[in-house]
């Protein structure tokens, strides 16, 4: 996908959300998204879109410096047989090894059906995500704002 503002990638993850929300029946479902691309590329703003989506009434920061912030969802969402109470944001920029992310509470977290993850910089980490994880992919385009936003499986 293409996107040619900060604008439109929001809505582009409004939409995401929303078919991922929809997708499943089934037990077992993905609930971590993984946001990879250079600084700046949109990652943050799409999560921006994806939580307001959900229904997040608060202002979605970057957690950089916190590496994770976590976000009520005002009306649980329902997917499949789960409702999802919080979203996680997570900024991993600042970590180099699985074990610091597990220093965090990382396992709880995740382990947790009413929770819902998004990840930045996810491939510091890629060995102890699921294998269900939505990679998307985000790349600076030709001009100053275009950003090419791919949905992928790994
Ligand atoms: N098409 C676009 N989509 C998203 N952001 C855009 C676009 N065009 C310009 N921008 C600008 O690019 C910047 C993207 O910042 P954002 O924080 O979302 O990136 P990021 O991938 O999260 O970076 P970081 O790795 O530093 O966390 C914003 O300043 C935004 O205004
Ligand atoms: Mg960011």
């Amino acid at each position: 996908m293409l996107s040619k503002s900060k604008l439109q990638t929001q809505k582009l993850a409004v939409r995401f959300a929303k078919k991922i929300l929809r997708s499943s029946q089934d037990l077992k479902l993905t609930k971590v998204i993984a946001l990879r691309g250079d600084l700046g590329t949109g990652k943050t703003t799409f999560t921006q879109g994806f939580m307001g989506a959900l229904g997040v009434r608060h202002r979605v920061t970057s957690p950089t410096f916190l590496i994770v912030r976590k976000y009520e969802i005002s009306t649980p969402i329902k997917r499949g047989f789960i409702h999802f109470h919080h979203a996680y944001h997570f900024d991993l920029y600042r970590i180099q090894k699985p074990k610091e992310l597990l220093d965090l509470g990382f396992k709880k977290i995740i382990s947790d059906p009413h929770n819902i993850l998004l990840i930045e910089w996810p491939e510091r980490v890629k060995k102890i995500l699921p294998k269900d994880t939505i990679w998307i992919e985000f790349e600076h385009g030709k001009s100053e704002k275009e950003r090419i936003i791919t949905v992928t499986s790994d």
